[in-house]
């Protein structure tokens, strides 16, 4: 059962004037990897296979994140009327490819699996809010509010599920500290890059990882303030049994901050240099 539904969205209060060209982008990739939510409960279901509760969670799940896509797709074409999210979608599904029929998690055990899906969900969630606090497109502002609610609502679903198998399984904290590092480190992957060049850039154009990935989250990063680093640090503590408020979460947030201020400084460097490099001569040069 869907907490919201799309059509529920005051669609009609669209306001173009209000659209920052910065997030379109943005959005339209969120959509595609949103929208791509059903490989991964294939994933799951085969992972979690004697697990009808999880399962079903799973399944539940899949639905919100599929609406997100959509949601995030309807207002990409509302921003872009020329831009058509189903054909990008299907090329974004036809080049990005994750393995569905796992027998056991890629991270090692179900407890570290839940991990890296607490990773996610502490992303979307500090993302939406921060997408949703830096626009003043009302439609926008409230697909981030409803979007964010939920991928909250996921983090603890899967927090309560890891609980469970945390009891089984003993995973030690170190292990914990590894799945969820590097899952956090895997954003920077082909997924959200790749949504990149099918949401924004032609099929003409080669796919260049590094040249989509700094597209993205030399954006991205820019949206972001301190309140949303700090809490989601705190999520990130929680999932792997530190407390999520105290000295060594602040100290961890103001760290993460700062990471990010430079991974953002570098991303925009290899944007602006890619746009001098693309950019014909000045005109004093070429007359
Ligand atoms: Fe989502
Ligand atoms: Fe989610």
């Amino acid at each position: 059962m869907k907490h919201w539904h799309i059509d529920q969205v005051a669609w009609d209060r669209f306001d173009p004037t209000k659209v920052d060209p910065e997030i379109v982008p943005l959005v339209k990739a969120a959509a595609m990897v949103e929208r791509n939510a059903s490989d991964y409960t294939a994933y799951l279901n085969s992972v979690f296979r004697d697990d009808p509760d999880f399962r079903q969670a799973a399944d539940n799940w899949a639905v919100e994140e599929i609406q997100h896509g959509d949601a995030l797709g309807r207002w990409g074409m509302c921003a872009d009327p020329s831009w058509d999210f189903e054909a990008a979608f299907v090329r974004y599904r036809a080049g990005f490819k994750i393995e569905v029929n796992a027998d056991a998690s890629i991270r090692g055990s179900r407890t570290g699996e839940l991990i890296a899906r607490c990773m996610v969900e502490t992303g979307t969630s500090s993302y939406y809010t921060a997408l949703g606090d830096a626009t003043e497109e009302p439609v926008l502002k409230e697909v981030c509010r409803l979007i964010a609610a939920d991928e909250y609502r996921h983090f603890k679903l899967f927090y309560d599920h890891m609980k469970r198998y945390l009891a089984r399984e003993n995973l030690s904290f170190m292990k914990r500290l590894r799945v969820a590092a590097g899952r956090i480190g895997e954003s920077e992957d082909d997924e959200l890059a790749y949504a990149y060049y099918c949401g924004n850039e032609s099929e003409d154009l080669p796919y260049d990882h590094q040249r989509c990935i700094a597209a993205y989250m030399g954006r991205a990063m820019g949206f972001y303030r301190f309140r949303h680093i700090e809490r989601s640090t705190g999520m990130v503590f929680k999932s792997i049994g530190l407390e999520p408020r105290g000295r060594l979460a602040d100290l961890a947030a103001r760290g993460a901050w700062r990471l990010l201020q430079w991974r953002r400084e570098r991303y925009v460097a290899a944007l602006r240099k890619a746009a001098n490099e693309n950019a014909a001569p000045p005109l004093a040069e070429a007359a």
